[in-house]
């Protein structure tokens, strides 16, 4: 079963091929691409907020034609009603031809793969991993450097909880000379173990002492929410904000990346600056997941 529950699921011969497919289905009519995925329904069950992550989903599977069926909370469903989440997947299996799954609990798209005959795609599994965020960052970085191998990404934020840093850091050791530097909020630092297994798969990890200091010397400034809602009610600290002064004397190439969605660790005035990426981030969603789609469920160009 072709899941995406994690980065380790994607091999570099992988996420080549997805991007390929990415890149095709952009230059094709859209009367062609429309096609793709006809008779198909994907089912987004989505138990906690989103907003790109299911519409861009939802999107990509609507454009190629497929039906897309689902919910967005788990209070209209029966989880409210204490159905299990391996109880659900199993029914919505029969609603559709896979499942796409959003849920607070770490581990739990492994979990409804485990019950399940058709592939599941993990959307954000509490703040273990999110996978597709990855393939929309890698993307995004290709498509304005022309390469991945080598970058030098700088880590702002909530790095303990944040799903996509550990899921991006996971990735970047498919590829050569990486380097990650660190700048993470008070108490939110890379958990040890992510850290280390970085290290090991031959990225170079360093920390930053300041936001001026990260923005010179990374190609890349991915920047990210503090994610309070795993916090447990425990004081939030206070974000880091970028603004567009701190982009001064920076390289002309640096971007600034972000999952979104912001509060204020990005200053709107950063938005008007050739830096800003996030937005075209965002929207690389689409042919991402559309390639995501086809690819878990076997229908190639
Ligand atoms: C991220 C997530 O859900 O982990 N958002 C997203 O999918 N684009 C980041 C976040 O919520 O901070």
């Amino acid at each position: 079963m072709r899941h995406i529950l994690s980065v380790d699921d994607l091999s570099r011969g992988r996420i080549e091929s997805l991007f390929r497919t990415a890149n095709s289905l952009q230059g094709m009519p859209a009367q062609a691409r429309a096609k793709m995925l006809d008779g198909r329904v994907v089912v987004t069950m989505f138990v906690e907020p989103s907003t790109r992550t299911r519409l861009s989903f939802e999107s990509a599977a609507l454009r190629l034609g497929a039906g897309v069926t689902g919910f967005s909370e788990a209070m209209s469903t029966s989880m409210k009603k204490g159905e299990s989440l391996e109880d659900t997947a199993r029914v919505c299996e029969g609603y559709g031809d896979v499942l796409v799954l959003r849920h607070p609990d770490i581990g739990s798209a492994a979990r409804a793969a485990a019950v399940v005959k058709c592939p599941v795609v993990n959307a954000g599994d509490g703040a273990n991993e999110h996978p597709t965020q990855t393939l929309v960052d890698l993307y995004t970085m290709a498509r304005a450097f022309g390469r991945i191998d080598g970058l030098r990404v700088g880590f702002c934020g909530d790095l303990k909880y944040g799903r996509t840093v550990h899921s991006l850091l996971a990735a970047m050791q498919k590829f050569s000379g990486m380097q990650a530097v660190m700048l993470p909020a008070r108490g939110l630092p890379l958990p040890a173990a992510r850290a280390e297994r970085a290290i090991a798969g031959g990225v170079k990890v360093t920390d930053a002492e300041s936001m001026r200091e990260l923005a010179r010397n990374v190609d890349v400034l991915y920047m990210t929410r503090i994610q309070t809602e795993r916090m447990d009610g425990a004081a939030e600290p206070q974000a880091m904000c970028l603004r567009a002064e701190d982009l001064h004397g920076c390289a002309p190439s640096l971007r600034v990346m972000h999952p979104l969605p912001r509060r204020d660790e990005i200053h709107s005035d950063v938005d008007g600056t050739p830096h800003a990426m996030y937005f075209e981030q965002a929207h690389a969603g689409v042919p991402v997941r559309q390639a995501v789609l086809m690819d878990v469920l076997g229908v190639s160009l």
